[in-house]
């Protein structure tokens, strides 16, 4: 097994991320009812997200804190649903690359999930 080196890596790191959470009935609904995500759109913004977040490759504007406000406006995103998204995303890293960018990527997310989770709590209150 190989390390994350490119951005196509990081595709085939999401897409394969994206299957497992579509498959996953107790997540799923979060990206095909609360949001009706077009994965052909969706996925390409991942990748420019990672791709900034592990290779410092910039292109990322959007304000990630606020996308996911407003979906836990409509539908809290709950911490049992932060769990399920990091044990989807740290079982894709692990099936498929193995090094300090897989490492690296895995400890971003986290602290990202943690980070989005406290913050959609407050919101609720
Ligand atoms: C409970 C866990 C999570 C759920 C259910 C969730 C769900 C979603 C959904 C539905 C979207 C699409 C929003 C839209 O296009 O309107 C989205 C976008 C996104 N999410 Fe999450 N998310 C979760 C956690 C995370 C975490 C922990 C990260 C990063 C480590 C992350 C990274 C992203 C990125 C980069 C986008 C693209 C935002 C953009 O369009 O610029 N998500 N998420």
């Amino acid at each position: 097994m190989k390390d994350i080196e490119n951005n196509d890596d990081l595709y085939r790191l999401v897409d394969e991320f994206y299957k497992k959470l579509l498959s996953d009935s107790s997540i799923s609904y979060i990206f095909t009812d609360v949001v009706k995500l077009n994965l052909e759109e969706h996925l390409p913004i991942l990748v420019t997200f990672w791709s900034q977040s592990l290779f410092n490759t910039g292109g990322y504007f959007n304000n990630l804190t606020q996308i996911h406000l407003d979906i836990s406006k409509k539908e809290y995103l709950t911490p049992e649903l932060f769990k399920i998204w990091l044990y989807h995303f740290n079982t894709t890293v692990n099936e498929l690359f193995t090094g300090s960018n897989a490492e690296k990527i895995k400890t971003q997310a986290l602290n990202i999930a943690t980070v989005l989770e406290i913050k959609t709590r407050q919101e609720k209150k």
